[in-house]
């Protein structure tokens, strides 16, 4: 696995935040992810007028993820409109679930955390091995 550059994430996770189209929550949210084979993949959130189909920055950064040439997620860094590490939501920890490469590192409030550490007990693709 690359050698994880936390500083470089956070700048990238910064770049994608100051993008953000959040005229309803003004609250502007940047991704930013090392792949497994050492690219920065980036995303920020994009809202609605239908306020429920907004999408999180994580969604913006699993699409670069596929357009980039795909691959898994070795760590991972979520910043606010200052900066200041962001936890992924719910449904997003679920997302970033799907792609993460195994021991899978988390920027969080609390430290850098491992995917199971921060989604525990998941559901996954395993789940449904044998079962298509
Ligand atoms: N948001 C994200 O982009 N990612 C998260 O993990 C948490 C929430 C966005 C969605 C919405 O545009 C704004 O933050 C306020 O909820």
């Amino acid at each position: 696995m690359a050698d994880i550059d936390w500083k470089a994430l956070e700048e990238a996770a910064v770049a994608a935040m100051r993008k953000a189209y959040v005229p309803y929550s003004k609250f502007p949210v940047g991704a930013a992810a090392l792949t497994e084979d050492g690219r920065i993949v980036s995303g920020c959130n994009v809202e609605n007028a239908s306020y429920g189909l907004t999408l999180c920055a994580e969604c913006a950064l699993v699409g670069d993820l596929h357009m980039s040439g795909g691959g898994r997620l070795a760590a991972f860094y979520c910043v606010d409109a200052e900066g200041a590490v962001l936890m992924p939501c719910g449904r997003c920890r679920q997302l970033l679930y799907e792609f993460r490469a195994p021991g899978m590192q988390l920027m969080t409030t609390q430290g850098i955390r491992t995917m199971d550490q921060v989604l525990p007990d998941a559901f996954g693709p395993e789940n449904l091995e044998d079962k298509q």
